[in-house]
């Protein structure tokens, strides 16, 4: 069977497929993405019926998305003939760990082989590790890698290969405050704020955290993409961002 006749793909809707089964992250990108462009169809994993376990064994967030991105566009580009996997990977950068957890924030606290860390594990081996530490800056920070393949006005294939970021500067408080938010927010403080991330609204985190930056920045870069392949031709057609 010519597998063109397979492809749920219309000849002009580009699909982006989210590297996830998070429905969270799912939930936060479709809305700004639906912004872009009438042109995108957005997927998630769970809508292709995909689990696969990449492992993310890149010493840096750049490496680990774009080693995601890439094990998912081989995945389904068969499925689609236009495509744009975005794939993220996110870390806490303490300043004075040297930037650890970064990439290894989910698996930061010793814990025996074969298992992981809870959120409360890694929060207590970060306090411990910082324990009468006066230098407390950190950061959070989310890549977006971008792989995908558009088509050109002359009809050809183009490929897209792109990185989109998001940061929050702030520092570690020395107790856990707040009740909200997951992983390292309730000993997380932004910059000029007198609050932890697990003490404010998710509405207001979502407005200023490095997901949220992150992710505006890959439908931005999205919306160029579009624009500049002739896909959608001016700025009212593909939409204003926030
Ligand atoms: P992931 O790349 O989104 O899976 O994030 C890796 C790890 O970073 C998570 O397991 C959390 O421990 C931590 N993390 C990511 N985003 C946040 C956040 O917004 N608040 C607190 N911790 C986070």
């Amino acid at each position: 069977m010519n597998p063109q006749h397979s492809r749920p793909d219309r000849p002009l809707s580009i699909n982006v497929v989210l590297a996830t089964c998070n429905t969270d992250k799912v939930r936060e990108l479709q809305p700004m993405l639906d912004k872009v462009s009438p042109l995108l169809r957005v997927w998630s994993l769970n809508d292709l019926s995909l689990r696969p376990e990449i492992e993310e064994t890149e010493p840096t967030l750049e490496g680990n998305a774009r080693l995601k991105a890439e094990a998912v566009f081989s995945l389904v580009e068969s499925r689609f003939s236009w495509l744009i996997v975005l794939a993220d990977d996110t870390g806490l950068e303490v300043d004075y760990l040297e930037g650890a957890p970064g990439v290894r924030s989910a698996r930061f606290a010793p814990v025996p082989e074969g298992s992981s860390p809870t959120y409360e594990e890694n929060v207590t081996h970060l306090m411990k590790l910082m324990s009468g530490c006066i230098k407390r800056t950190a950061r959070f920070r989310t890549i977006i890698a971008m792989k995908g393949r558009v088509p050109t006005s002359e009809g050809k294939a183009a490929s897209i290969e792109e990185t989109a970021e998001g940061r929050i500067d702030g520092s570690i408080t020395s107790e856990r405050i707040g009740k909200g938010g997951f992983g390292y927010d309730p000993v997380f403080m932004p910059k000029g704020m007198n609050l932890t991330f697990a003490q404010i609204s998710m509405e207001e985190k979502n407005r200023i955290s490095h997901r949220a930056l992150a992710v505006a920045e890959a439908a931005g870069r999205i919306r160029d993409i579009l624009v500049r392949y002739g896909i959608s031709s001016t700025e009212t057609e593909t939409g204003t961002l926030p």
